[in-house]
């Protein structure tokens, strides 16, 4: 037996690591595409409100780990944001706004990060005065919730990533003013500290990025870590929330992917990398307008340009993550095939690997199964003729395809479990809907 991987927030190493501070960054990268394509919002908004919390954070006092913790819900502050527009387009609006804090807030629950994070991303619109969101007022919600409340509405009101020198004493005078009003005492001590010219240099967009590695503190983790596998699952449900049609699409590839690995034999630590690769393999269509993924009737050649798109967006997001080298590789050429036509790249079957062909087949499988704008779902004996077609014109690996119809065959749509380490991340998906509403308002 092997030793248990070491987890380690200021860069220790274990069995096989990855890079979780930075798979975080480029899961909030991908939302930050989302929020600033559906809301208008700024670009790399999520990743300032991070750094600006990162820096508030130090300022009074919290230790690296609370630093880590606090930085990850201000990235993720916004992560319910599919599931919250979804129900936008069923119930009203004002619901949605208490959803998202709720949603958001059990999405960070589910991450086993290293400091209290109790209520601060439930919390993120409250007002010092008590008439933000939930009418909690200053001294009733955590400081980490008052910085990200402080940090997003100034992103969100004043151009942050461009405000130049001259108009810094106006921002810190409106910032002064709010105290005890929109901003707790506490933010407002905190953003004073921080906000200089030098900030708002490395606030830009062209800064942004770096900025956020310099700010946001590492963590690494074990391959097999329950971390590496909760984000996976969050990620896919981000992923599938985006479109009615997806729902389950990336959890449920995830989910087939494990029990494939579990039929193949995989040794944890692989199975392990391609349940990541397969929760994650759809990454880039968090960038893909909604429109377009849920247009009926056929796409236009270049809207079918921007949907392969996504494939090469999953590559970009994932290469900035180390320790991801394969599972980058396997997620980016899900869309490839073996006479070389796919893509993103028209690798053919002399660079694709088992991990590649068997992802390419379970996508296409999944993709079948699925009810869409284009097509009703289909069962497995039906889902398979299809797979085993493109086989036989030498898309896809026939092996594979093989060991598919035995492994998939006994497994109804509703009973594919999941790893144990990501049970409670797909239990939370399954639960989303409905969605519960807060029964009072606490003063
Ligand atoms: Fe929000
Ligand atoms: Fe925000
Ligand atoms: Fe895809
Ligand atoms: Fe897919």
């Amino acid at each position: 037996m092997r030793s248990q991987p070491v987890r380690n927030f200021r860069g220790g190493y274990g069995y096989m690591t990855i890079r979780v501070d930075q798979l975080i960054r480029a899961i909030g990268t991908a939302l930050d595409i989302i929020e600033s394509g559906m809301f208008g919002v700024r670009t790399n908004h999520g990743k300032r409100v991070a750094v600006l919390c990162a820096a508030m954070g130090r300022t009074l006092g919290m230790n690296e780990s609370a630093v880590a913790a606090l930085s990850t819900c201000a990235l993720f502050h916004d992560s319910a944001l599919t599931e919250y527009m979804l129900y936008l387009t069923e119930q009203d609006g004002k619901a949605g706004l208490f959803l998202h804090c709720i949603y958001g807030q059990r999405n960070v629950d589910l991450l086993p990060l290293p400091g209290d994070t109790d209520g601060v991303v439930l919390y993120h619109h409250e007002r010092a005065d008590g008439t933000g969101a939930f009418g909690r007022r200053e001294g009733n919600f955590p400081v980490g919730a008052a910085l990200i409340a402080a940090a997003d509405t100034l992103d969100l009101n004043f151009p942050l990533q461009s405000v130049s020198g001259k108009y810094l004493e106006k921002l810190r005078a409106h910032i002064a003013s709010e105290a005890g009003k929109a901003f707790t005492r506490d933010a407002v001590e905190a953003a004073l500290n921080v906000l200089d010219e030098d900030m708002l240099e490395q606030l830009r967009d062209e800064h942004i990025r770096e900025t956020s590695e310099k700010l946001i503190p590492p963590w690494f983790a074990g391959m097999e870590d329950t971390a590496a596998f909760r984000l996976a699952a969050l990620a896919a449900r981000i992923i599938d929330y985006k479109s009615t049609f997806t729902r389950q699409h990336s959890m449920q590839i995830a989910n087939r992917a494990w029990l494939m690995a579990g039929y193949c034999n995989y040794t944890p630590e692989g199975r392990a990398q391609l349940y990541l690769a397969a929760a994650l393999h759809d990454l880039g269509k968090l960038a893909t307008p909604l429109h377009i993924l849920e247009k009926p009737g056929a796409l236009t050649t270049e809207e079918f340009d921007i949907i392969k798109d996504h494939a090469r967006g999953t590559h970009e997001l994932l290469s900035t993550v180390g320790g991801m080298d394969d599972i980058c590789r396997w997620a980016s050429e899900h869309h490839e095939k073996l006479d070389g036509k796919g893509y993103p790249f028209g690798r053919g079957a002399d660079d694709l690997d088992y991990n590649s062909r068997l992802l390419c087949c379970l996508d296409i499988y999944q993709g079948v199964c699925e009810s869409r704008p284009y097509h009703p779902s289909r069962g497995h004996r039906e889902t398979m003729e299809i797979l085993l077609g493109m086989a036989d014109k030498g898309l896809v690996d026939a092996d594979i395809a093989r060991d598919l119809d035995q492994c998939m065959g006994s497994w109804s749509e509703r009973c594919l479990p999941p790893p144990p380490q990501a049970a409670e991340a797909v239990d939370a998906v399954l639960g989303g809907l409905p969605h519960p509403l807060p029964d009072q308002r606490a003063r």
